[in-house]
């Protein structure tokens, strides 16, 4: 079969090519220089996640080069061999690209991206885990026109696929303005071998969230096959080197579909389709991709490629709210007369009376009446508007109530967007995520000025009765919630959410797990008595244990909720911040995802998520949510926010006037967020302990940690 011919010539021309620079390297930088790509915990993923080989120098690569060559190409034309091919490529194409980092060397340049690195692969944690983004593709070569590739592309992204291009179809897309990027879930890694950059992508998705050892061969391929809905689209001719890391793809279990006539299809794994119109939604069926279809009528894409997307000031169409006009959101829930069913009424003026640059205030009233809605839930509901507006292209919405900041683009605005629209979009949307607590929406936008100052009020009397019933919520109650979600990326890991620790990744609180459990009452949320309590110090109670037992597949014996020290929670992969423990100091420092710099504990976020994720128990380390550092309960046990020394500046900024309060309550006092080191006092325990003591910092004086 000319696929299989394929695939081993790939295999030897790309281990031979592997071996030339490898060589080269050896010669000129010696075997002893180091070699990884940046910001990874997982050194060589690919390596790492299959044979688990440790490789620290170049030196370490050429015996592992030999050992996949002698294992796996293999002449005779059998599919089976092929895919040992298309293994042994991986390898290559993982060595080769991982030499052109030594020496801490920044070789991509705009467009490519390169290696994507760790803190991008958590960011996506959730969405990968909750379908968000439902799967993902890999689009390889030169399409035949870039108007289709770029409709292709596109298509893809408003479906929410996570996309690499590699190859010429980066050029494509740019020459089309399809926005690439990793704020747009699609990755221009770069030309050739830097396919690879998908593929370590993915071991690490086993590694990090699936808590699979390096090294285990079986086990790592079959998370691939199970988790990751991956496919790749090979576009214009092919040659032996890709088809055989088409069937490296395949020994992952993704399939390649092509627009290139095929002799010989392999139904369901390598499969044709010329037409551009139908190529996607072949490759997403054959790879088993679901995707929820959304079909809302206004004039722009909606999809979550556009989410991270930012307008500028001069981008912008029209903006509101941001401290320049008045602006609120309020999701109220209301009685069934209430409300008209998918009513959406502009009060003000409408886009065409708003001139280019203009500001204007905005008010989003939703009313929405449910057979099962609580007053509980508007919060919850209040929140996704920041999502389903950002997933427009062309819009841009951040922070929330009245602090409600919008932009509608002028991109936007050209494809002919109205005011209106924003209904439309909130209604679908709301409909669709909801069926379950919502029976009917309304949708009331005010951009005029007089009606807006008058409305404002019923929101702000709506905030604080909402903000006072969240300040009586305590852990108190009978009730806890479990989060499943991060399962289906880490099988052994149980979150267990309360009123006052809400889930590590941020984005689930108890109320948030309770209207979930509403919506969907077989799904990830499942409410636990607490039943007999077994530490109330440290916070252990017995269902609670029995729960996490059984759901952890019997890995997880126990978990303290109030202490790092002994059986704390277990972390997946998608934690906002890590906390460790600062034996020298007798207290805790914590970094975040966006703080990729070093930390006294002598490791960055990056190799810290390496030693605790994947649902790992970890004494003294702890994936967790920002908003638990402010809460009563914040490592209650060890001594609570006192034993807090360091935390990057920009949390600080984030948990700002709260963090105070929160000190100040826990009788600290309010200079004590002074008293905290962070970077600029040092990122070694030596350099801010001098620090510590000069501040007086209450951690000294706390009884020992260990
Ligand atoms: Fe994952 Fe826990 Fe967040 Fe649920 S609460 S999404 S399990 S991290
Ligand atoms: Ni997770
Ligand atoms: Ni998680």
């Amino acid at each position: 079969m000319e696929l299989f011919k394929g695939a081993y010539e790939g295999a030897v021309t790309a281990t031979s090519y592997a071996e030339i620079l490898l060589a080269k390297a050896i010669k000129v930088h010696g075997a002893d220089c180091p070699v990884k790509y940046p910001d990874t915990a997982y050194r060589l993923p690919v390596i790492t996640a299959l044979s688990g080989e440790e490789v620290n120098t170049i030196g370490d690569l050429a015996p592992i080069l030999n050992r996949i060559r002698t294992t796996n190409i293999r002449e005779e034309l059998t599919l089976e061999n092929a895919k040992l091919n298309g293994e042994a490529t991986l390898y290559a194409a993982e060595i080769i690209e991982a030499l052109r980092y030594i020496n801490g060397a920044k070789p991509d340049v705009y467009p490519y991206c390169g290696f994507v690195t760790d803190p991008i692969l958590r960011k996506f944690g959730v969405p990968l885990v909750d379908q968000t983004i439902p799967g993902v593709a890999v689009i390889v070569g030169k399409g035949k026109d870039s108007k289709s590739t770029a409709k292709l592309v596109k298509e893809l992204q408003s479906k929410g696929i996570m996309i690499f291009l590699v190859n010429e179809v980066i050029e494509q897309c740019i020459e089309e303005n399809v926005k690439i990027g990793s704020e747009f879930i699609t990755f221009p890694v770069g030309n050739f071998t830097q396919v690879i950059h998908a593929v370590n992508f993915a071991f690490r998705a086993g590694l990090a969230f699936g808590g699979i050892p390096a090294g285990q061969r079986e086990r790592a391929i079959e998370y691939q096959l199970k988790r990751v809905f991956a496919f790749v689209i090979q576009l214009g001719p092919n040659d032996v080197v890709k088809t055989a890391a088409e069937f490296g793809a395949m020994f992952m279990g993704f399939p390649t579909v092509t627009d290139q006539p095929v002799a010989e299809e392999i139904p369901e794994w390598y499969q044709s389709e010329p037409d551009y119109e139908k190529i996607g939604k072949l490759g997403l069926e054959i790879r088993g991709v679901k995707i929820k279809i959304v079909d809302i009528p206004v004039p722009i894409t909606i999809g979550p490629a556009f989410e991270g997307e930012t307008i500028r000031k001069k981008d912008a169409w029209v903006e509101f709210g941001g401290g320049r006009s008045t602006s609120f959101e309020l999701v109220r829930m209301v009685g069934v007369d209430e409300v008209e069913d998918g009513k959406i009424e502009v009060i003000g003026p409408e886009i065409d009376e708003m001139p280019e640059g203009s500001v204007f205030p905005l008010g989003f009233m939703i009313d929405i009446y449910g057979r099962k809605m609580q007053e509980d839930f508007e919060g919850v509901l209040e929140r996704r508007i920041h999502y389903n507006l950002n997933y427009g292209e062309g819009l841009w919405h951040v922070a929330q109530r009245n602090m409600m900041w919008v932009r509608i683009g002028k991109n936007a605005h050209a494809a002919g967007f109205k005011i209106r629209d924003f209904g439309e979009i909130l209604i679908a949307k709301f409909k669709s995520d909801f069926p379950a607590i919502i029976d009917r929406v309304q949708v009331t936008i005010i951009t005029d000025k007089d009606v807006i100052e008058d409305k404002i009020k019923i929101a702000i009397e709506k905030y604080a009765t909402r903000d006072a019933r969240l300040k009586d919520l305590t852990d108190d109650v009978e009730t806890y919630y479990s989060c499943l979600l991060c399962q289906s990326f880490a099988p052994n890991h149980v979150c267990v959410v309360s009123p006052e620790r809400l889930g590590l990744c941020g984005a689930v609180s108890w109320l948030d797990a309770k209207a979930s459990n509403e919506i969907n009452p077989l799904g990830p949320n499942q409410p636990i008595e607490k039943g007999e309590c077994l530490d109330a110090e440290k916070g252990q109670w017995k269902n609670l244990n029995d729960f996490i037992y059984a759901n952890s597949h019997n890995t997880v014996e126990a978990v303290n909720f109030y202490t790092l020290m002994e059986y704390p929670m277990t972390s997946c992969g998608c934690f906002e911040a890590i906390m460790a423990i600062l034996p020298m100091c007798n207290g805790v420092m914590i970094t975040t995802r966006e703080h990729g710099g070093d930390t006294p504990c002598g490791m960055t976020f990056s190799a810290l998520a390496g030693t605790c994720g994947g649902g790992m128990q970890t004494p003294g380390f702890m994936g967790l949510g920002r908003r638990y550092i402010t809460s009563k309960k914040f490592i209650k046990a060890d001594g609570g926010l006192a034993r807090l020394v360091w935390m990057p500046k920009e949390l600080k900024e984030f948990l700002g006037q709260d963090l105070i309060d929160a000190a100040v309550d826990q009788g600290l006092g309010a200079d004590f967020v002074d008293k905290i080191a962070d970077e600029t006092v040092g990122t070694t325990e030596d350099e801010i302990l001098p620090f510590l003591e000069e501040k007086q910092h209450p951690a000294l004086t706390l009884d020992p940690m260990m």
